[in-house]
């Protein structure tokens, strides 16, 4: 009937009172010598201790249960709620104190786990951001000095250092552009701008926008055959020209140098959703780079991604675009083989 480690209160008290209840009869038998005078007043002392015993337990643990929520609660009660608490509401067991704790030291855990990874994150942040500020800033200081220490009479040099000067101040532009938009897409301050539009119409005109650097690359880019009927999206038509041109440029930037293709195509996955793909014939992403290519400042291979301007910061403001669409973007890819960037948007009207 007992359970040694799990013993409730109240059979605590009846423990207590019965063992307390039979000393007594044994002291009054002993003087009177009566069995019913000494199972009577054992009887009366049994009752009359078990309800001291227990109200005194119940007045001892509900203190300290009320102690123990007035610990983990994070709000206070105002008189109306500690009348209520107090004498309408039933008390709360030790039992239910005991998963309200549990509740609460679970809560608190996760409150620390998330802190400590804002931590992480907001280390890595201002390293990676101090980082891609350095170089710029450092190639403008050296340019602009070497020209004041009398490089600016050399005329075979200083139209070429001013050059690579206003190269990196666009460098410095570019970052504080994306980490602005990024910023702004993550306090949720971006309202999108929805309409319906044809999909393939978006991506003939990034193509013409940098077919400056496919050109001068000598990739094609087209769209792939089959995908031309037109397709009508519902989206904001701005926000996924952006994302089409970070894919694009990616997939001239970090595809194949010669014989270079890159392809967009397009499906009906249903009545609902387009899936949208940039393919290209580079030399891929190693699977360990695969799940962090959406972080901010992520490159696989820094050195080659920092000569072709890129900030990392690109794909990042894809995926906050592409989900706060309510959609998601995607990656597959193999080393030597290519890559296909992926996202779903909604079939317009
Ligand atoms: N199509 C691709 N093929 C191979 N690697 C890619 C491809 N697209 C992206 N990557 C890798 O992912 C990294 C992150 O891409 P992301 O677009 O975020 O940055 P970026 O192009 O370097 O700079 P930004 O887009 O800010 O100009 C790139 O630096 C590159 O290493
Ligand atoms: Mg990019």
């Amino acid at each position: 009937m007992f359970h040694k480690k799990n013993i409730t209160p109240i059979q605590l008290s009846v423990l207590i009172a019965l063992i307390f209840a039979v000393c007594f009869s044994i002291g009054i038998f002993y003087f009177s010598n009566s069995l019913i005078i000494c199972f009577f007043l054992g009887g009366i002392t049994f009752i009359l201790s078990l309800i001291l015993i227990h109200y005194l337990f119940d007045m001892y643990v509900n203190r300290q249960i009320k102690l123990i929520y007035k610990f983990i609660s994070q709000t206070k009660a105002s008189k109306r709620e500690e009348f209520y608490f107090k004498n309408i509401l039933p008390p709360k067991s030790i039992e239910e104190a005991q998963l309200d704790v549990e509740k609460w030291a679970h809560q608190q855990k996760r409150e620390f786990e998330t802190l400590q990874q804002n931590e992480v994150f907001r280390k890595e942040f201002l390293q990676n951001l101090s980082h891609e500020l350095k170089t710029p800033i450092f190639s403008i200081q050296g340019y602009v000095e070497t020209l004041l220490n009398g490089a600016v009479y050399n005329n075979e040099v200083n139209m070429r250092f001013l050059q690579n000067a206003v190269k990196n101040i666009e460098r410095l532009v570019c970052l504080v552009d994306d980490l602005d938009e990024i910023s702004k897409l993550e306090s949720g301050e971006l309202q999108l701008n929805y309409s319906n539009f044809i999909i393939q119409d978006i991506i003939k005109e990034v193509f013409e926008e940098l077919s400056f650097k496919s050109n001068e690359k000598q990739v094609i880019c087209s769209v792939k055959k089959g995908c031309e009927l037109p397709l009508i999206v519902y989206a904001d038509k701005e926000k996924i020209r952006q994302v089409l041109i970070n894919l694009v440029d990616n997939a001239i930037k970090y595809g194949k140098s010669s014989e270079g293709i890159v392809e967009a195509s397009f499906y009906k996955v249903n009545n609902k959703e387009v899936l949208i793909e940039i393919t290209d014939n580079g030399s891929g992403i190693a699977e360990d780079h695969k799940i962090r290519i959406f972080e901010r400042f992520y490159r696989t291979d820094s050195a080659r991604s920092r000569k072709e301007g890129g900030s990392g910061l690109g794909l990042a403001i894809c995926k906050h675009i592409i989900e706060a669409h309510q959609q998601i973007i995607h990656v597959r890819s193999t080393v030597d083989v290519g890559t296909t960037f992926g996202f779903s948007l909604t079939l317009g009207k």
